[in-house]
């Protein structure tokens, strides 16, 4: 069968990144988890204070970030940083930093380049809008926005025992407002994207209901 792209976009935690995750080892696909990529650029602005309302030291701090994956997880300039963007300093500032054009540019070539060979499950906001817009397969994953917030707060607790569930709403809210309202790939459902509403479902099921896509996809 032949190998395709799955792009998987959605508002944050409608559980994206897992069911890329789960997907893609059940397909023996490469999965990459964009929004990582975004963070760890906010990570690194963040570290050299950069001023996010100039372009000129954004477009320099870009040529010092090289981006990579080992184990789908996320290493920035060499040093593993997946847990550390896991943190609410990050999660408060990337979806400004996602919304630079100047850094969308650069993480949107790269995550192109990682899809030349195929055989992907690449999940974010505009994957199947901007990134690969002739993708094979596209889901628009949706789920119930107090069932996001619950699964978030469930998340976030186990690295910050303080935070509330307020905390957590309110960052969902402006990170879904930011995302969505954006001059540069806003998060939109591509028009011929499928959509998967998991409020309801189990993992085992929306992997199962995108696995079946998958194989369609494949023999098509
Ligand atoms: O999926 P996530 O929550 O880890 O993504 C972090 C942020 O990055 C999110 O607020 C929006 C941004 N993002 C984006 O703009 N485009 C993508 N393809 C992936 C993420």
């Amino acid at each position: 069968m032949k190998g395709i792209i799955i792009a998987i976009d959605g508002f944050s935690s409608t559980g994206k990144s897992t069911l890329a995750r789960q997907l893609a080892h059940k397909l023996n696909y490469t999965y990459v988890d964009s929004g990582a990529m975004y963070r760890a650029i906010t990570l690194y602005f963040l570290d050299h204070s950069i001023d996010l309302s100039d372009k000129v030291q954004i477009v320099k701090a870009l040529e010092h970030i090289v981006l990579t994956f080992i184990d789908n997880k996320i290493s920035l300039n060499g040093e593993p940083v997946d847990e550390q963007i896991r943190s609410m300093a990050i999660a408060n500032l990337v979806s400004e930093v996602a919304a630079l054009k100047e850094v969308r540019k650069f993480a949107v070539a790269q995550q192109q380049a990682m899809g030349e060979e195929k055989a992907i499950v690449m999940d974010g906001r505009d994957i199947g809008t901007t990134v690969f817009p002739r993708a094979e397969l596209k889901i628009y994953l949706t789920a119930d926005e107090h069932i996001r917030a619950m699964r978030r707060y469930d998340e976030m607790k186990i690295k910050n025992p303080t935070i509330s569930m307020n905390e957590v709403v309110e960052n969902l809210k402006h990170r879904d407002l930011i995302d969505s309202t954006r001059d540069v790939s806003p998060l939109r459902k591509a028009k011929d994207a499928v959509i998967l509403d998991n409020t309801e479902l189990t993992m085992e099921q929306q992997l199962e209901i995108s696995y079946q896509w998958a194989l369609e996809r494949m023999k098509a």
